[in-house]
């Protein structure tokens, strides 16, 4: 364990978001090192099946259900805390892209009531905002090279989830440092592992929408021969990871990836999970236009400031997948089986965006 994790036994840890995906992890982790979380989430991100299958119910202990807009509930939530993690947010690209008002209200909005609460906490010691490598954008390489992201290059949003995200690191900057409040800014790439159930109408989240079509012996629609590169980060070093952002003396003021530092092509996640189950088989599909090629991230400053190494690799990460979806098989939402029609829809120029701008990290 890395040394200065310590810091959260008996720490009050605010966890918004603590619900989802990455957040029941965090929530786990923070737990097992002797922490006091408290969740707050507004449950709007799953049905009730899918936040069984993530741990969580209404009843559950240190679990709030509420919005983060709440002026009156955020600020009686914040006062008293020693960290705060804001990892909620209206977090699929396809869904920002439907639904503007929505992600401007959760991911503008309610980022905005949260920061200005912890800014005049003054128990806080210091706040995570989860980002996204999706500020990047296609990123400064060829259409065609693999490029490796590094925290300084230029930014470039192309979708509303990603400018919510940029706006959020700023406006984080802007209120905490103004207040005297200490942060770190993380920018998580693709992010999988257990327990990670597909959205409907998102087109991310690749190693368990692949884990489960193939469990229901669906083709894998392999666009562009799945040769495009993304970089895949367990959700345990993910959360490892943060909880480090929080602890670790060098993290001030810092902004860092969080990926495995690792490419991987698509096409190599469909190899690996039809290792395991061999009828498994791919079906080829157009790369949709403008589908960038990717690449991974630079975790130079991530490893040095924070002493943390990932620890999962993606093969490993995927067998595990397997291995729980196995024994989780309730987990496949009812709709999904119907979604891998969504591949057709690839070929139309016109449906075409949400696709790409959707197969980037979120
Ligand atoms: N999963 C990834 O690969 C990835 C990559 C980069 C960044 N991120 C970011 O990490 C964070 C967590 O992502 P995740 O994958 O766990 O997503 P998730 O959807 O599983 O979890 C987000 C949670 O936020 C809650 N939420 C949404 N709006 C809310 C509101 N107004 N008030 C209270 N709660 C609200 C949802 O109910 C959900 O449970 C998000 O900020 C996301 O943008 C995720």
């Amino acid at each position: 364990m890395l040394h200065h994790l310590t810091a959260l036994a008996d720490a009050r840890v605010l966890i918004t978001g603590g619900a989802g995906f990455i957040g029941s992890a965090l929530t786990r982790q923070a737990r097992a090192l002797g922490a006091h979380v408290t969740v707050l989430d507004d449950l709007s991100g799953y049905d009730t099946d899918t936040y069984t299958a993530l741990g969580h119910t209404r009843a559950a202990p240190g679990m709030i259900v509420g919005d983060i807009s709440d002026r009156p509930l955020i600020e009686r939530l914040t006062r008293g805390n020693d960290f705060v993690i804001h990892a909620a947010a209206y977090s699929t690209v396809a869904g920002c892209v439907r639904d503007p008002d929505a992600a401007f209200a959760a991911n503008i909005g309610g980022t905005h009531e949260l920061l200005r609460a912890a800014a005049g906490a003054s128990s806080v010691q210091r706040l995570a905002f989860i980002s996204s490598a999706q500020v990047y954008g296609h990123g400064v390489a060829g259409p065609d090279e693999v490029q490796i992201f590094t925290e300084e290059q230029p930014l470039s949003t192309l979708n509303p989830y990603a400018s919510a995200k940029l706006w959020g690191e700023t406006h984080t900057r802007h209120l905490l440092e103004a207040a005297g409040v200490d942060y770190a800014i993380v920018r998580p790439f693709s992010v999988y592992g257990e327990r990670q159930v597909p959205k409907p109408g998102a087109w991310s989240w690749v190693v368990a929408q692949f884990c489960m079509y193939a469990s229901l012996g669906q083709e894998l629609p392999l666009n562009n021969s799945g040769r495009q590169i993304r970089d895949f980060v367990h959700v345990d070093d993910a959360a490892h990871a943060i909880l480090a952002s929080l602890t670790a003396p060098q993290a001030s003021g810092v902004t860092f990836n969080l990926g495995s530092g690792q490419p991987t092509s698509v096409r190599h996640i469909a190899e690996l999970v039809r290792d395991h189950l061999p009828a498994t088989r791919f079906q080829a599909a157009p790369r949709p236009a403008g589908d960038p090629f990717g690449g991974r991230a630079d975790i130079a400053r991530m490893v040095s400031v924070l002493g943390w190494q990932p620890s999962i690799t993606v093969e490993a990460g995927v067998a595990r997948y397997l291995t729980w979806l196995h024994a989780n098989p309730e987990a496949i939402p009812s709709w999904l089986p119907d979604e891998h029609n969504r591949v057709a829809a690839w070929e139309h120029p016109a449906s075409a965006e949400p696709a790409l701008t959707d197969s980037r990290p979120t």
